[in-house]
């Protein structure tokens, strides 16, 4: 298609040309119609000026007769810019006046009549356009009196011309305004264009051009932009789970692998044979542990689960998830607490806030239960749910060696472990959900020192995730 092709096909010059159209059928009616009003205020007028005369002559004829008349009318002829008068005896021959030449039969015709007519001092040359009545006096008398046309004709080809002028100009001005606009628009367009075609090359970093004119096209292009800005974060999210999974699930299974074939090379007894099988069970859920954290993980920040929201009471769940934990805590020299001031309704999915307070709970115990006994102030773990601002603070405080500050926004990473808890069971996917989680929700995920120990805060918006807003 050709520059000047792909121009005309767009929507702006399109709009332009109906635009152009209605605006130049418009100007035609308009002055279309002010060009017949014309018209006929100026006839109005000149029928009003000739009865008036013919009632005044009318009036002269009586009171002075033909004499009379004739003289008037002569005397009037003579003015100028007077108006056409005519008078002739019955059988026609010219009494007075200053009309040398009217159309066959029209002083004949008693009444009103647009008619050619000559004067008197030319009356071979030019024929000139007349409204006239005629007038029957007593006696056989005729009286013709009207008014030259040619005032009225002007007024008229005027406007007639000023109507050609203003329609010509609306369809210049509207081609080279639609001419203008349409290639502003298919610049950008065609800009845009450009860019999405190196975007679907594999250029996911590409965003399009924002003129900052904040128009349709750039509220189009924000909001295409931050489409890729998410799916460019889901591939890389995609990405980073695949190579995770690629990278950390495999250690494992290679073990179970190697760990099967010494059995089976070198085991002798039954005894053997089963204590091999556990080996290979333990392995084995752990690997399923880590799969379901994954997909946890996966389904929360693909935020399907959000399809899945209900009501409930946060305080409710922590004071279920303290329960499932206190045997385990007890077990490790810990105290559990759950404070609450009363019940904190959240819009959310129970199942996943559930799963990340267990993670939390489960974290506080593993790495700040080492060597306590009950009795030690320091040896409580609480959990703590609020309502603050609008939003639901659930809390997990323990008195641990806690996180340092350089590496809390590190351990929320998949498969994240710092160095020293390599000694305790788990794949560095709890703090990942809990995070996942917060982000599915709308939330925060935050981690504070507890002086001494670790504060880990998960804070959700009370009446559930907000969508997020199109730019405006
Ligand atoms: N309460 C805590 N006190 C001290 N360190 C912690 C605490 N919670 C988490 N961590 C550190 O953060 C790391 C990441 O925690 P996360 O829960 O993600 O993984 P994990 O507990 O190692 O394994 P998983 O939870 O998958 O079984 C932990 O390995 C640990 O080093
Ligand atoms: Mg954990």
């Amino acid at each position: 298609m050709t520059a000047l092709g792909k121009l005309f096909r767009t929507t702006a010059f399109k709009l332009t040309l109906v635009y152009l159209i209605v605006f130049a059928l418009f100007a035609a009616f308009l002055l279309g119609y002010f060009a017949l009003n014309t018209r006929r205020l100026v006839t109005e007028q000149i029928t009003r000026t000739v009865d008036a005369e013919i009632s005044g002559l009318s009036e002269q004829y009586n009171q002075g007769g033909i004499r009379r008349l004739a003289f008037i009318i002569d005397a009037r002829s003579r003015r100028p810019g007077s108006s056409l008068y005519l008078f002739t005896t019955f059988s026609g021959d010219r009494l007075a006046g200053n009309v040398g030449w009217v159309a066959d039969g029209v002083i004949e015709r008693v009444g009103w009549t647009e008619t050619g007519y000559r004067r008197p001092d030319d009356p071979e040359g030019t024929e000139h356009d007349a409204l006239v009545r005629v007038f029957q006096l007593p006696g056989g008398f005729r009286l013709l009196v009207g008014r030259d046309l040619e005032e009225r004709e002007r007024i008229y080809d005027v406007v007639i011309a000023a109507a050609w002028w203003s329609i010509a100009l609306v369809i210049v001005l509207g081609f080279t305004g639609g001419f203008f606009v349409a290639r502003r628009v298919l610049a950008r367009v065609d800009a845009m264009t450009d860019t999405s075609r190196t975007i679907m090359a594999g250029n996911l970093s590409g965003r399009l051009p924002v003129a900052g004119t904040e128009d349709e096209l750039d509220r189009l292009a924000v909001n295409l932009n931050a489409m890729l800005e998410r799916i460019e974060a889901l591939m890389k999210s995609f990405k980073e789970v695949s190579d995770n999974i690629a990278h950390d699930l495999k250690t494992p299974l290679t073990r179970l692998r190697n760990s099967s074939e010494e059995a089976l090379r070198t085991a002798k007894s039954e005894a053997d044979y089963r204590a091999a099988l556990q080996e290979t069970i333990d392995e084995s859920e752990e690997l399923i542990r880590t799969f379901n954290a994954l997909l946890l993980i996966a389904r929360a920040e693909s935020g399907q689960s959000s399809s899945y929201m209900t009501e409930f009471d946060a305080s409710e769940t922590a004071q279920g998830v303290a329960e499932l934990y206190e045997p385990l805590a007890e077990e490790k020299g810990l105290a559990l607490k759950v404070e609450s001031a009363g019940p904190v309704p959240v819009r959310g999915n129970r199942e996943l806030v559930t799963q990340a307070l267990a993670n939390l709970v489960d974290n506080a115990i593993k790495y700040a239960g080492d060597g306590r006994s009950q009795t030690d102030a320091a040896a409580e773990i609480v959990i703590s749910v609020q309502s603050q601002n609008g939003r639901a603070v659930l809390a997990v405080s323990d008195r641990g060696p806690g996180i340092p500050e350089a590496d809390r926004s590190r351990v929320v990473e998949r498969f994240v472990r710092l160095e020293k808890s390599r000694s305790q069971p788990g794949s560095g996917l709890g703090l990942s959900l809990v995070s996942a989680v917060a982000r599915l929700h709308g939330g925060e995920f935050r981690l504070e020192d507890n002086a001494p120990g670790l504060r880990a805060l998960l804070l959700l918006p009370r009446n559930g995730p907000q969508l997020p807003m199109p730019a405006e």
